[in-house]
């Protein structure tokens, strides 16, 4: 640590003052840190004593420089228990996203479309739009009373976030008081928190040195440092703000007053009330402008020192936004435009081959570890056999038509948080001696045969290989316990992955049924699981406790639980709400697979398609799943389904259409919801309904609806509305 000048105070002229309060706070926050979360303390107590009664003394003789991260301020401020709930003012919204040229025209063209009468009306009606770049970091929402920073929150769900208000405060871009004047009486201030590349890397480099963790990415890395529970944390990484947004904006009598009349001024009475505002804005009238303005940015990316994912377009007038309005989430008046997802070259190194739950094959490739968008890559999926020869789902090619192998320089791509991808290969970088791939025809688990099976339907062969073992095979054997007892399954607490793994290599468990019988079995064993790796009296009494306490799971679950191929969890509902117990689930299926016409005996169920009812009648054709299922049914009961009607629900009686996209439950999921809640559910809008959800991307549904003056909710509402 630098020597401090020892000036006397008094002596000290304010621009002196203000350079040694600055570096006071960052060498004891350096201090805090090394000391509170490193444990590794970089100086003796008395030199940080020291350190901070000078601060004190200097804050003290100059109180109009205490910084924001002031050391005495924070200091003894408790962390906080957890963040408190805060809710938003106005909600915050999402974007709908644009990927390509096209979707931005539209958008123009749908502006356009409906101010159509005024622009024939008056010559001079613009119809401007901004861009500007979209931060890739955490949005915050930050309220001012009378100019004073008082709270401040994350998004959260867009209704309510967290409290964050001390983290807040220690970001310098953050005012806490606004300068100027002429800001409402009430004010949301919203915008990105974001970590620039340069602290990032100099975080990670500290980290290094320190054996702290490893950051994986700005974005993520600016998201820990904002939740921290001690704000000093926050202080000791310097994360910035830049304001685009807001929300709640009201005069001293409680009525709404936007901060301008349009989105560029507002953006301006930001920069002039202290806040950073992005200089790459610009506002135009023109869908070629709006492009050339992403493309300009999108050459800047590398070089602009932090995190971007796209480019924001927003309608300018205030006016005409509030006219245009808001689907569900979402404002119509503006779209965001992504860039492509993120690219890196790489090798090949190897091709592993995993079988899955129902036997599939999956070749994964290994690569050299590359980072892509910050995130280092080592796997990719490559879905099948065909894939790695270079021919799509439909016999198309890909990559065209090059195949994959071990030694190649390939291109992989990452899109948000989706599996890595290849998606090309350098031909000129392949070596001579580089062979085809060869996909093997037997099960590396259990090596049995590994067979394409003809679809019937398109006489197609299926693009996935599947091991025949089924029950022989570890690998599904193992697979098909973890989907047993996974959370949306039977969820068996203290029966995870890990264990699954273990008590079938230790041949403790090999079929579900032999879960419900470990206890029994275990007071027999000599190596009791008590002595076992990991286990000790207590976790076994709690695992046979978790384990007895579902003994009687619910129908849905236990259906889902089977594993059934093309049987997920709201089909699995499906069935149970159909057959009402298991017996007559088993039976009938059982009838069916054995008919020779099967799909004359298994009913019709609305829902429940083809692939559906085929896989079922597979599963019971085949007598070893019959077998594992009736020995499961020795051990536990599972519930008959009960459809409980409530009428006292507030959409009881009442006729509910959804339309757009759900975001929360699938159709069939929101259909059983309002089903049993004594709804009932149509498929089109007229005069009898009462209620119309719509989710993003509503169309002639939601035009109906209003011309019929249908109360028209989005889906959150929906939710609020019912939970009560
Ligand atoms: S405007 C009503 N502008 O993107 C409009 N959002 O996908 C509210 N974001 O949650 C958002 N940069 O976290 C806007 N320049 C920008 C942005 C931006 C990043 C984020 C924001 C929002 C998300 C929506």
């Amino acid at each position: 640590m630098s020597e401090l000048p020892q000036k006397d105070v008094v002596d000290l002229s304010e621009d002196e003052a203000r350079a040694e309060l600055e570096r006071l706070a960052a060498a004891i926050a350096a201090a805090d840190v090394a000391y509170h979360q490193q444990d590794r303390p970089e100086i003796s107590d008395a030199a940080y004593d020291a350190l901070k009664r000078r601060n004190d003394a200097i804050e003290q003789a100059f109180p109009e420089l205490v910084r924001i991260d002031s050391p005495s301020g924070r200091v003894g401020a408790a962390p906080a228990e957890g963040f408190a709930k805060v809710r938003h003012g106005v909600p915050m919204l999402s974007l709908a996203n644009a990927f390509e040229d096209d979707d931005v025209t539209d958008f123009v063209a749908r502006a356009r479309k409906f101010f159509m009468q005024d622009i024939l009306r008056d010559p001079d009606f613009a119809l401007a739009f901004t861009a500007e770049p979209k931060i890739d970091g955490l949005s915050a929402s930050l309220r001012y009373e009378d100019g004073v920073f008082v709270r401040g929150a994350t998004r959260g769900d867009g209704t309510e976030g967290e409290d964050i208000t001390e983290n807040l405060k220690t970001i310098g871009d953050i005012p806490h008081r606004l300068k100027g004047s002429g800001w409402p009486a009430v004010i949301e201030i919203r915008g990105e928190v974001y970590m620039t590349h340069a602290e990032f890397r100099r975080l990670k480099e500290h980290s290094a040195k320190y054996g702290g963790q490893d950051y994986v990415n700005p974005r993520n890395t600016a998201a820990g440092s904002l939740r921290q529970k001690d704000p000093r944390i926050t202080a000791s990484r310097n994360l910035n703000f830049f304001a685009y947004a807001w929300g709640i904006a009201e005069d001293a009598d409680g009525n709404s007053t936007p901060p301008a009349e349009t989105q560029t001024e507002v953006v301006q009475k930001f920069k002039e009330w202290g806040f950073v505002t992005n200089p790459l804005m610009i506002k135009t009238q023109s869908a070629e402008e709006l492009l050339a303005h992403y493309r300009q940015i999108e050459a800047q990316r590398a070089t602009l020192g932090y995190d971007i994912d796209g480019v924001v377009y927003k309608l300018d007038r205030l006016d005409l936004q509030q006219r245009w309005g808001f689907v569900a989430r979402a404002p119509r008046w503006a779209i965001a435009h992504k860039f492509p997802a993120e690219q890196a070259t790489t090798i090949l190194t190897g091709i592993d081959i995993q079988v899955g739950r129902t036997g599939a094959l999956t070749p994964v490739a290994r690569l050299q570890p590359v980072t892509v968008g910050g995130v280092v890559v080592e796997n990719a999926t490559l879905h099948n056999e065909d894939y790695i020869k270079g021919i799509g789902n439909n016999g198309e090619p890909i990559r065209n038509g090059v195949d994959l192998r071990v030694g190649d320089t390939v291109i992989v791509q990452r899109a948000g948080d989706v599996i890595p991808q290849i998606v090309d290969v350098v031909l000129d970088k392949r070596p001579e001696d580089a062979q085809p791939f060869v996909f093997p025809h037997i099960c590396p688990a259990c090596g049995s045969e590994a067979v394409r099976e003809l679809n019937e339907k398109t006489g197609k062969l299926d693009s996935v290989r599947r091991c025949t073992g089924e029950m022989i095979c570890p690998a599904q054997a193992v697979e098909n316990l973890k989907h047993f007892v996974a959370r949306d399954a039977l969820d068996i607490d203290g029966l995870g992955d890990k264990q699954v793994a273990q008590f079938y290599a230790e041949g403790r468990i090999a079929r579900p049924a032999d879960i419900f019988t470990l206890k029994a079995r275990d007071e027999r064993a000599i190596k009791k699981l008590k002595d076992a790796d990991g286990f000790g009296p207590v976790s076994v009494k709690k695992l046979f406790d978790a384990i007895d306490a579902r003994r009687e799971p619910e129908l849905d679950r236990f259906i889902y639980a089977l594993g059934i191929r093309h049987v997920g969890e709201t089909t699995a509902a499906v069935l149970a709400k159909e057959f009402g117990t298991i017996e007559n689930f088993r039976d009938t299926a059982i009838a069916a697979a054995h008919h020779e016409d099967g799909h004359s005996v298994f009913p019709e169920i609305g829902g429940i398609g083809e692939t559906v009812r085929s896989s079922v009648m597979a599963f019971f054709a085949n007598e070893r799943n019959v077998q594992a299922l009736d020995d499961l049914l020795a051990e536990v009961k599972p519930q008959p389904y009960v459809v409980t009607i409530s009428a006292d629900s507030v959409v009881a009686g009442k006729t509910v259409v959804f339309t757009g996209s759900l975001e929360r439950m699938t159709r069939t999921e929101a259909k059983a919801m309002a089903e049993r809640l004594g709804a009932k559910v149509a498929g089109s809008v007229s005069g009898a309904t009462d209620i119309l959800v719509a989710g993003p991307g509503a169309g002639s549904k939601l035009k109906k609806a209003e011309e019929l003056g249908v109360e028209v909710i989005s889906e959150d509402e929906w939710f609020e509305r019912v939970s009560k």
